[in-house]
């Protein structure tokens, strides 16, 4: 018999540590809501030049990463390596944002990996995008969403990592100053900085390899037009009032090439050696136009959900069951599959064992089931009675059957 075997690189997700999968999408769900977010629903494929082109031909995402396909029609589709150039194009086909439009979406995304802790082929993005506001304000409610986000899941110690690389028109002249600095000591680069820097040398700034040599290379924090420092000035001031604390990080420049003015990214300080970004984001006033539409200053990010929730680590998982009910033996099974049934009528989150198992092993089910209590079907039924226990305090005794909803939505 042939044992299969998911693909390399992507996580099965089961319960019950799936709950706190749950828990960190009902969170983001929460949050978005709380910040006047409406959820973007957009296909897990697209025309592959649709990412070529958003993203950007030169980028690591583009070149290395995507899952590319020929569908039965001929056309070449990509699973989506992000969710941003999608969720542009789908706006500017109905039509534009018509003011102001903010975005949310959960799902899966797809990069081509090396497979390790917290880099998955598949993995799952939790993103906003504020669309049609220039304002610096608006980068400020991002990068506050992300925050607020990490902080309600518990990932505490976060550093928000900010720069700015301005807008397209004073990078023209900073890329020139770079290309230069870099050709100068091009023998000093790696191999894959080497290439970069006739086809995109900003990105040779993140290199963690070539660090050495970037360390004195001119960033593009010193090559701000006005608008872009004055932006920047608005943002960080907001920041410093938010109370959200950032350093300045000149080297970041992000890994797709949409982003202009803003950048930013999430670090949790003790997360492993490798310094993952839990997060990241930025402005993108030029997508718009590039994909075709009309031109529309945006600003979002998306956070890294496998990352994050390796971040929260081994935490307990949270209990999801409100009561769990128990029959003492087979006898008393119709009577518990009805008690079921009507609590969860009336809205109570509700499991039972329907087998044949004894009660102990019933009490353990429970337990790894996440139920917060137990409900005991037996003998005191008859009476009009049954036993409840509380599995987080361990207090048990008998109540009437009539007070079971109230025990088990108090306890
Ligand atoms: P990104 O930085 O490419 O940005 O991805 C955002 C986050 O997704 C990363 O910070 C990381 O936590 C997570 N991530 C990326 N690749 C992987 C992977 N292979 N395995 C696990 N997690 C991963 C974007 O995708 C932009 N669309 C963000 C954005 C939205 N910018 C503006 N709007």
């Amino acid at each position: 018999m042939t044992r299969f075997r998911g693909p390399k690189g992507i996580d099965d997700i089961l319960p019950p540590r799936s709950r706190v999968w749950v828990r960190a999408e009902l969170a983001f769900l929460e949050l978005s809501a709380r910040f006047g977010y409406g959820p973007a629903i957009t296909p897990l494929f697209e025309a592959t030049e649709l990412f070529a082109r958003g993203v950007g031909e030169s980028t690591e995402v583009v070149e290395k990463q995507m899952y590319t396909f020929t569908d039965k029609g001929g056309r070449s589709l990509t699973l989506r390596p992000e969710a941003t150039a999608s969720i542009v194009r789908a706006v500017i086909e109905a039509g534009g944002t018509a003011g102001v439009m903010k975005a949310s979406y959960w799902g899966p995304m797809f990069r081509y990996e090396r497979p390790q802790a917290g880099r998955r082929r598949q993995f799952h993005q939790a993103g906003v995008e504020y669309l049609g506001e220039p304002a610096p304000e608006a980068d400020l409610e991002v990068i506050e969403f992300g925050y607020r986000y990490l902080e309600e899941l518990g990932v505490a110690d976060v550093e928000v990592r900010l720069n700015s690389i301005g807008d397209a028109a004073d990078r023209e002249a900073y890329r020139a100053e770079l290309t230069a600095f870099l050709e100068e000591r091009i023998d000093l680069l790696s191999a894959d900085a080497r290439r970069r820097v006739a086809t995109n040398p900003l990105r040779v700034l993140d290199s963690k390899v070539d660090a050495d040599v970037v360390a004195t290379a001119p960033v593009p924090l010193d090559h701000l037009g006005p608008a872009a420092f004055e932006h920047f000035e608005r943002v960080k001031a907001g920041l410093e009032r938010l109370g959200i604390p950032y350093v300045l990080a000149p080297r970041l420049v992000r890994g797709l090439d949409y982003y202009n003015r803003t950048v930013f990214e999430y670090v949790p300080r003790g997360y492993g050696a490798a310094q993952n970004a839990v997060g990241g984001g930025g402005r993108y006033d030029g997508l718009f136009e590039l994909l075709g539409g009309k031109p529309t200053p945006a600003v979002g990010l998306a956070m890294g959900v496998d990352r994050i929730i390796l971040a929260m680590g081994e935490e307990t998982l949270p209990r999801v069951l409100d009561v769990f009910v128990v029959h003492a033996g087979p006898a008393w099974r119709n009577t518990a599959v009805e008690l079921t049934s009507r609590l969860r009528r009336e809205g109570l989150r509700v499991d039972i064992d329907l087998g044949d198992r004894t009660l102990r092993a019933q009490f353990k089910q429970a337990d790894r089931r996440g139920a917060r209590g137990v409900i005991v079907v037996g003998e005191e039924w008859e009476g009009g009675r049954v036993t409840v226990k509380d599995l987080e305090t361990g207090e048990q005794r008998e109540i009437p059957v009539e007070e079971i909803e109230t025990w088990a939505l108090r306890h």
